[in-house]
């Protein structure tokens, strides 16, 4: 797998593409990319902002980056240009885009819109990405990580969002 980082970027947004497949193998008939969009788009519809699509350039970035992480899989920040969310997984259990894109969406529940804040102690800050209004396009990937095979994910949103003293809708 780390031999994929050398190769073209049209190859790497496919192995990205298998990579997904193989930790998602009971999406049959859609596709692991239509599946992380509709549950970005089904939780946005929810707060009355409009789609997102999936954008290979994205999700090109993105499969670099989990790449890096592989041999760890730490939930560390990119620090790139692209928002993003991620997300990590114990070996075991056969991962889904919706259990991932569920995480973070999960995160609802201590998000205040009125004071557009997280509740105390917790995070939210994923979940204000997943339905930020600027954010227009994503790019997704996952890698299995060679220290015990757990699944580390990764989504990148442009525009990014999360912009200090906005309100993400
Ligand atoms: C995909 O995202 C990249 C990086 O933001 C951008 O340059 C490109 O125009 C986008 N492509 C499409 C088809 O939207
Ligand atoms: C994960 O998927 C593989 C391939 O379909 C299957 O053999 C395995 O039993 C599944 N594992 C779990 C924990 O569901």
């Amino acid at each position: 797998m780390a031999s994929s980082r050398k190769l073209a970027p049209l190859a790497v947004a496919l192995a990205t593409i298998a990579l997904v497949v193989t930790v998602t193998p009971c999406a049959a008939q859609k596709s692991v990319e239509d599946d992380v969009v509709d549950l970005h788009n089904a939780a946005r519809a929810d707060v009355g902002v409009k789609p997102v699509s999936w954008n290979n350039s994205l999700a090109t970035y993105a499969e670099s980056y989990a790449e890096t992480r592989q041999d760890d899989c730490q939930l560390k920040f990119s620090d790139g240009p692209y928002g993003e969310n991620l997300f990590w997984g114990a070996a075991g259990t056969n991962w889904t885009a919706a259990d991932v894109v569920g995480l973070w969406v999960a995160q609802k529940q201590y998000y205040d819109h009125a004071s557009n804040t997280c509740a105390a102690g917790k995070k939210c800050g994923a979940y204000t990405q997943v339905v930020w209004r600027g954010t227009t396009s994503i790019g997704c990937a996952a890698v299995v990580c060679s220290n015990e095979g757990g699944v580390f994910a990764i989504c990148s949103y442009n525009p990014p969002g999360n912009l200090d003293g906005q309100s993400p809708y």
